[in-house]
């Protein structure tokens, strides 16, 4: 089988895309075909010999992956042939089976692809157990996440957000904050070129900070405990920077916060129970559509070293994927395909008028930004901080910001696209609308989706068709509409 091997410790630039010989699972061991492997901030210490593991040469690193079972070790009675599984192998990953102990295999979901389920548990398992267990963050309580758009930071962004809290992302780009923004931040910091210390001060009215997620260490540690709030909870993660930092204690004290240390595998050997239970909600919350890791690249086996460069040199956002076997990977992102809707497709117009009174569709879900209300707020000048400010939002009965009602109706046309499409028309204008009435807000990140109804067609001049669509609007679990809306559009 073909892998990336480390045959002397260095640099990414040194390892070697090699033939091997496939492994054979000894006793509780299984041998995983592997689709994909992501790559992991400890994979580009472990090949320069500075992280806690230490393998034997030769090795791959890579240790986080999914795909399929094609070999069982002996006594190893709860996995199947062919069972669909990710693993935490630790290294190993970078090529195209990997063994592992049967204990850091788990079964994957088949709502979840190949490149996902190589991706998810390290960085969402971390940080959700950082917020949940260490931090009890609360909603509406203030976070500082440094390194927001690096993998485990990223994924702190989104679980913060869903936990209710009000989100304050730095990095070092304003190309990776707009990416912390999309995955829900409130606020953002780039640290390169602004002060830690005043923007927290200006964000929060000089309250502080109620918990700062630190997976970088280094020069950005001492500002950002500074800025605490009484009460606060500094989390300890990670000193992606290189430098551990050694912080005043009497900071402790003048803020009465607590430093609090996240050690995730441990977590998971210690109180396994715990870390089951987050595994699950986590699970549930991808399979509904409330996280996702962010892909920023994918790259062959054979290029895999690239990488480990770009992690190394600050380019990726979120987490870089190996696709060790593109058809397996093809094979599983099926399944997300077939929950896209279908469009209604109509011949001519004649079809468009068998349709009327009938329910022709309905919308993807569209999930409602922070990002997408403030280019609205822009657009439209309505500014209004129940709309754009976060942090006196999260003071009110809704506990976040909402959505612009005509934000809502302005999704209309892109909505009535992914339900239905007229072949052979020149040209469709959608004119107006009637009836309107907006039911319920719809709060930022909600998943917003319309269901259509034709009520009336009427020929018009020009061999034109006007059309009077119903158009409801539903957010995720909720049964009762947000809007309801008389849509008006003509084709030719
Ligand atoms: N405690 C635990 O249980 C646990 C679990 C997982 C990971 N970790 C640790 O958390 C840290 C981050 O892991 P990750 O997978 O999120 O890594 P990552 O994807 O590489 O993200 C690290 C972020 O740190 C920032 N950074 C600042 N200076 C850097 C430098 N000199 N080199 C590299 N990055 C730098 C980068 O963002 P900017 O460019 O925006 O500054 C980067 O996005 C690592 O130290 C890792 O070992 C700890």
């Amino acid at each position: 089988m073909k892998a990336l091997l480390c045959t002397e410790f260095g640099p990414a630039e040194n390892l070697k895309y090699s033939e091997i010989v496939s492994p054979e699972p000894k006793e509780n061991e299984i041998v995983i075909q592997i689709a994909a492997c992501s790559a992991n901030f400890p994979d580009t210490l472990i090949i320069e010999n500075k992280y806690q593991f230490k393998p034997n040469l030769p090795f791959s690193p890579g240790g986080e992956v999914a795909g399929k079972i094609v070999k069982l070790g002996e006594n190893v009675s709860n996995f199947q042939i062919g069972q669909r599984v990710f693993a935490l192998c630790g290294w190993g990953g970078f090529a195209e089976e990997v063994c592992v102990g049967s204990d850091r295999v788990f079964p994957l979901p088949d709502y979840m692809n190949y490149v996902d389920g190589a991706s998810l548990m390290y960085n969402f398992g971390t940080s959700y157990h950082a917020l949940k267990n260490r931090a009890k963050l609360q909603a509406g309580e203030r976070v500082l996440i440094l390194g927001a758009s690096g993998g485990v930071g990223l994924a702190a962004v989104e679980l913060a957000k869903l936990m209710g809290a009000v989100v304050i992302a730095a990095a070092s780009t304003d190309e990776k904050l707009e990416i912390c923004k999309e995955k829900g931040a409130d606020f953002t910091i780039n640290y390169d070129k602004e002060d830690i210390r005043e923007k927290i001060k200006e964000y929060t009215q000089n309250k502080g900070i109620d918990v700062v997620y630190d997976p970088v260490g280094d020069k950005y540690a001492e500002p950002a405990l500074r800025s605490m709030a009484w009460n606060g909870r500094y989390l300890v993660v990670g000193f992606a920077a290189g430098e551990i930092p050694k912080l005043p204690f009497n900071l402790a004290l003048l803020k009465g916060c607590s430093v609090v240390g996240v050690f995730w595998g441990q977590f998971s050997n210690l109180e396994p129970k715990e870390s089951q239970e987050n595994i699950m909600e986590l699970a549930n919350w991808y399979k509904e559509g409330k996280i996702k890791p962010h892909v920023f690249k994918t790259y062959t086996l054979e290029n895999s070293a690239e990488a480990l460069v770009d992690l190394r040199e600050r380019k990726v956002i979120g987490k870089a994927v190996v696709v060790c076997n593109a058809e397996l990977v093809k094979e599983s992102l099926v399944f997300e395909k077939k929950e896209e809707k279908s469009k209604r497709i109509f011949r001519d117009f004649e079809e468009i008028k068998a349709a009327v009174g009938e329910v022709i569709g309905e919308s993807n879900w569209l999930k409602i930004t922070q990002n997408i209300i403030n280019d609205f707020a822009k657009s439209t000048f309505d500014q209004q901080w129940i709309h754009v400010n976060p942090s006196m939002a999260a003071q009110t009965p809704f506990g976040s910001t909402i959505a612009h009602g005509l934000l809502t109706l302005s999704l209309s046309p892109r909505f009535l696209n992914e339900i239905y499409e007229v072949k052979n028309s020149k040209m469709g204008i959608n004119y107006g609308s009637d009836k309107v009435r907006f039911l319920k807000p719809v709060k930022v990140n909600s998943k917003l989706k319309m269901v259509a109804k034709i009520l009336e067609v009427i020929e018009s001049a020009n061999n034109g068709l006007k059309m009077k669509v119903e158009a409801t609007y539903f957010v995720e679990n909720n049964p009762n509409p947000v809007c309801v809306a008389e849509l008006l559009s003509v084709i030719y």
